[in-house]
């Protein structure tokens, strides 16, 4: 049974009756669970002793148009699942348990946050970052996993831990996909038929790009206009960035150099906005294989 803990308080009492020695893994969601969560329990289980997750909706991260209010719920479900992956505890908080009225703190990271997404949605890693950093101090795991599937996110949540010295390591999952190489996402389920069999055309942009790289080309602008244009094979998608960043600093970048470069995109299906990445890896190019 996973053990549901509502409160700060239940959670804190569950923490302190671990032993000391134990490794605890720790994976936060905002909970419709799929298999790329999944994904991320069952390496937290396989990488440390017990393991917590939370599903917590938070408000801090979503900007005033965002789906807050209708984002998807389904709580019966995602318990089934974490029951299923062997997940020992479940943090579930309350808004206000969580934000009590009058809470003035937040954390602001400065540079990984500022572009893509960041620039595209206010105050969004803002929220993150707040929120990560409150889980990680309530819930004081050894390990936390993350998905490549937000990798701004990540790199966001890995400056975080090493400029505050929070005592944490960060682990990042793969990105789990449909068979057709759409990213699993809570969002999916707002798209119509029409906008689902339009999706895979953002993976395969990806895809594009790494065959043009992997041939030889380097020039962020021509990857990028080769990906935009197979994004245009469908009027349905409306890209909003399509761009190569360096994978650290997430800086912009001319072309792909020695430290590779991540691909990112953020494109619009009606109202449903999804976001996808792929890593270049300087090693896969036909000459760096010797
Ligand atoms: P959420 O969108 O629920 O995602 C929880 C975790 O699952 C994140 O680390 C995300 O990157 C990962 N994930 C989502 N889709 C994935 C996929 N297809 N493959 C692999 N991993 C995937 O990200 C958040 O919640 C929130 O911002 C949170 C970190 C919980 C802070 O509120």
């Amino acid at each position: 049974m996973t053990l549901i803990l509502k409160d700060k308080a239940a959670l804190r009492a569950w923490r302190s009756s671990l032993p000391a020695e134990v490794k605890l893994g720790f994976v936060p969601t905002m909970g419709a669970l799929h298999a790329g969560h999944i994904s991320l329990m069952e390496q937290a289980r396989a990488g440390s002793d017990r393991v917590i997750a939370s599903i917590f909706v938070n408000p801090l991260q979503f900007g005033a148009n965002e789906d807050l209010s209708r984002y998807p719920r389904p709580l019966e479900a995602d318990l089934a699942k974490l029951e299923a992956a062997g997940v020992e505890a479940l943090f579930l908080p309350s808004v206000d348990d969580m934000y009590p009225p009058g809470s003035s703190t937040f954390v602001d990271e400065s540079m990984a946050s500022l572009p893509l997404c960041g620039a595209e949605r206010p105050g969004h890693f803002r929220g993150v970052a707040t929120v990560v950093l409150k889980l990680f101090n309530l819930v004081q795991p050894q390990i936390a996993w993350f998905g490549q599937k937000d990798a701004q996110q990540c790199a966001v949540i890995e400056r975080m831990v090493r400029d505050l010295d929070v005592p944490v390591e960060i682990r990042r999952g793969a990105i789990v996909r449909e068979a057709d190489g759409l990213a699993l996402s809570s969002r999916n389920v707002y798209l119509s038929a029409e906008d689902r069999a339009a999706a895979p055309l953002i993976y395969q942009s990806l895809k594009a790009a790494e065959a043009a790289y992997l041939a030889g080309e380097t020039e962020a602008e021509k990857l990028s206009a080769l990906g935009l244009s197979v994004l245009a094979r469908s009027d349905r998608l409306v890209p909003q960035y399509w761009e190569l960043r360096d994978p650290e600093s997430l800086g912009t970048i001319a072309r792909v150099g020695p430290g590779g470069a991540l691909l990112a995109i953020a494109a619009f299906l009606g109202k449903t906005r999804l976001i996808d990445n792929l890593l270049l890896l300087p090693d896969r190019r036909p000459e760096a294989i010797s």
